[in-house]
């Protein structure tokens, strides 16, 4: 029988030690007690990571003929900023229980509230909502400070309604320099695509419509950093931007959605684990906007956002630089092309994909497996090779496989336990494929192979080994499937 453990309710806890214990995830600065809301990957969750961006890379730049790849600076001069919106619309609110010393985003304190006090089509319900919704439209934060008494929300944490004032509050990290102006930690990274427009344009000799992905570092000092590597400070993201005449805006926006959400489908997490949802609430730079979410332990969240951000970045930069960013249309008229945007959070597919491969799996036997079935074109090992003896030169046989093949694929080779333990420790980690040098191998060339998920055995020809690995843990399989 096999059991799923994310019905456990300390799935996340599970997932965190598990994650520390094997090498994928440690916490930041942890010598120090740790650092909120930053993480480590460690020397699996590395290799993890960068199958995700290359399966990411793959389906961008080599799929597609009209889109480049970039690789921005993440500092970068703050007129970047001005023009893009951030200095100035780039915030949250945020109020503070003086007892506790804990800090709540205040629609969220209210939201929650109301969620659990009021029934689904109380009257009093949607007159609070209304209340809310206008007065942050208007800016009106004292009364959202009053909603707050009138309520009489608590902070769970303290049980008090000792509250500071509801404060605003910038989301970019500002370095402070002595020389030039004050520097921003980039909140994003779609900045370096646009400023650097001209320059791709110019050096590729790219026509409308075309692309530009890029995957890099950003931050934002999240006030409510919590739930793993969900909500984080320093975090990766993968953006793509697609240039495109504005007439055709509706046209590639369904485009890229409908390909974004197949790309999620490919990883084979289940079907029912994704859906789509349409912005109300538009950051300030788009006008039309839909996330993908994804199931998370904690409920569905967003993993991707897909945007419309018109010609809003290029005019802002065009009027606070003084430079052109215009193609010409057909009829030599000159326009600032409009963008589609997809915007993925590299952390947060890896949760996605850790959280549903972690499983328990009660054996037959009565014992017990704790095994990450990761989709196996991403695991961090392809395979592991063993010898059944540490004797009687099956080690020799068992590394001449290892050495002859590991310039193509990242291999383990082990003979630190028994044939058993190791199959465990390969199965924590998620490899796909173990294949095990024993007496037979010596007579007849041949080794067995044992298959992660299923624990099945069979023997095969050494020679068979990397069309073995290949079908198994190659890309084509799955980037073919996404045209
Ligand atoms: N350039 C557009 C943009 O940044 P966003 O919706 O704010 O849009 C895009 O972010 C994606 O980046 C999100 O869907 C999410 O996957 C990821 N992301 C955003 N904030 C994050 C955070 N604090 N920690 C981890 N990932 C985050």
């Amino acid at each position: 029988m096999m059991i799923k453990n994310q019905e456990n309710k300390n799935f996340i806890h599970f997932l965190a030690s598990h994650a520390k214990n094997n090498g994928f995830i440690f916490s930041s600065s942890e010598i120090y007690g740790g650092l909120n809301a930053v993480y480590d990957y460690g020397q699996y969750g590395v290799e993890l990571k960068n199958n995700i961006k290359e399966y990411w890379w793959r389906s961008m730049v080599f799929l597609h003929k009209n889109i480049v790849g970039l690789d921005s600076s993440i500092l970068m001069h703050p007129n970047i900023w001005k023009a893009s919106g951030h200095i100035d619309e780039f915030n949250e609110l945020l109020i503070d229980n003086k007892d506790s010393k804990k800090r709540y985003c205040p629609d969220i304190l209210i939201k929650k509230y109301v969620e659990n006090n009021f029934s689904k089509c109380s009257k009093r319900k949607k007159e609070i909502f209304f209340r809310l919704s206008k007065s942050l439209k208007e800016k009106n934060y004292s009364d959202i400070r009053i909603l707050i008494d009138e309520l009489n929300i608590c902070d769970p944490v303290s049980g008090t309604k000792n509250w500071t004032k509801i404060r605003y509050f910038n989301m970019m990290f500002k370095i402070k320099e002595e020389i030039e102006k004050d520097l921003f930690l980039r909140p994003e990274t779609s900045q370096g695509i646009f400023s650097n427009f001209n320059n791709i344009k110019k050096s590729s000799r790219m026509k409308i419509p075309f692309g530009v992905a890029q995957i890099g570092k950003s931050f934002r000092n999240e006030i409510i950093a919590r739930q793993f590597l969900f909500r984080l400070r320093e975090f990766e993201q993968m953006e793509m931007l697609f240039f495109i005449h504005p007439n055709e805006e509706k046209k590639w926006y369904e485009y890229w959605k409908n390909i974004r959400f197949k790309w999620h489908l490919l990883l084979k997490l289940g079907d029912n684990k994704y859906k789509l949802s349409y912005h109300k609430n538009l950051a300030h730079y788009a006008s039309a906007g839909t996330d993908i979410e994804f199931n998370f332990p904690f409920g569905f969240k967003e993993i991707e956002g897909i945007h419309c951000r018109r010609d809003f970045d290029l005019k802002k930069h065009e009027s606070l630089s003084n430079k052109k960013f215009r193609v010409f249309d057909s009829n030599k008229n000159n326009y600032i092309p409009y963008v589609i945007e997809t915007s993925l959070g590299l952390d947060r597919v890896f949760l996605a994909i850790f959280s549903s491969s972690l499983e328990i799996e009660k054996l037959e036997n009565g014992t017990e497996r704790t095994v990450l079935k990761l989709p196996s074109f991403l695991s961090p090992v392809k395979a592991a090779i063993f010898p059944l003896v540490k004797k009687d030169g099956l080690p020799e046989i068992a590394k001449k496989i290892f050495n002859k093949i590991k310039i193509n694929y990242r291999l383990v080779y082990s003979q630190k336990a028994s044939i058993g333990k190791l199959y465990r420790i390969q199965d924590a980690i998620g490899t796909p494929l173990c294949f095990t040098v024993d007496y037979k191998t010596v007579e007849t060339n041949t080794v067995t192979v044992r298959y992660r998920d299923t624990m099945k055995q069979k023997r095969i020809h050494i020679k068979k080994i990397p069309d073995i690995i290949d079908k198994v843990t190659g890309f084509e399989q799955v980037l073919k499937e996404l045209y």
